[in-house]
């Protein structure tokens, strides 16, 4: 990893992801989480404050260090055991069927192979756990795919690798999950090309 990547980018989504729009996706997205819990791409920790205190404790999967120190002022104030176990999502050094939840926001974008991180969240989710997203990706509407195509190259070298067009709702079906709950909408606060969320639950059956 580069300086950029390594120790200028976390701090840019430590900001850019704590505005006040995304911290009702999160607490959305936490609210019915509970067990043991693995979360992929937990960056500087922006859901902590929203785990609920049915969760047992967390996972963390993150590979960048700034990330993880960033993350230090939120882990000392909840008391939800929190440990980083891993680097990438896309290899995971945990048993089969070992987590109740897993937990991704706004990390499906950025995964360079993402569908075998999702094989992977399924093999460590037991049969009939659940995985809480809110991602962004390709949007609803032609006209704001036609830009999200266009900027994707940037937004790709600018964001360490964010894609903007993947189809979040496809690649979660692919990977075997059930989509139990969705919610597509623009969030607020953000262009359109950027915002397309998808927010849900998905059952690994
Ligand atoms: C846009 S940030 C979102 C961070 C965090 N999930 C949040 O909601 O604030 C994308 C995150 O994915 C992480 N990431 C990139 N490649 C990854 C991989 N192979 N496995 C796990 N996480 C990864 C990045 O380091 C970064 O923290």
């Amino acid at each position: 990893m580069g300086v950029y990547t390594e120790h200028i980018l976390p701090r840019i989504v430590d900001v850019a992801c704590n505005m006040k729009e995304s911290r009702q996706q999160r607490r959305r997205v936490c609210e019915k989480l509970s067990g043991d819990v693995i979360e992929i791409g937990f960056g500087s920790g922006l859901n902590v404050p929203y785990y609920p205190q049915a969760v047992a404790e967390v996972t963390a999967v993150e590979p960048a260090d700034v990330g993880w120190k960033l993350a230090d002022k939120r882990l000392r104030a909840t008391s939800i055991p929190v440990e980083r176990s891993a680097l990438d999502g896309q290899s995971l050094p945990f048993a089969d069927n070992s987590y109740d939840c897993a937990l991704s926001s706004w990390t499906l974008c950025t995964i360079p192979d993402v569908a075998a991180a999702l094989r992977e969240v399924r093999r460590v989710l037991k049969p009939g756990g659940t995985l809480h997203f809110v991602e962004h990706g390709l949007a609803p509407d032609e006209s704001v795919r036609r830009w999200q195509r266009r900027l994707e190259p940037i937004q790709k070298r600018a964001f360490g690798g964010c894609h903007l067009t993947r189809p979040v709702v496809q690649l979660l079906t692919d990977a075997g999950f059930e989509i139990t709950e969705l919610d597509v909408f623009y969030e607020d606060g953000a262009p359109k090309f950027l915002a397309a969320d998808s927010l849900g639950t998905a059952v690994s059956p």
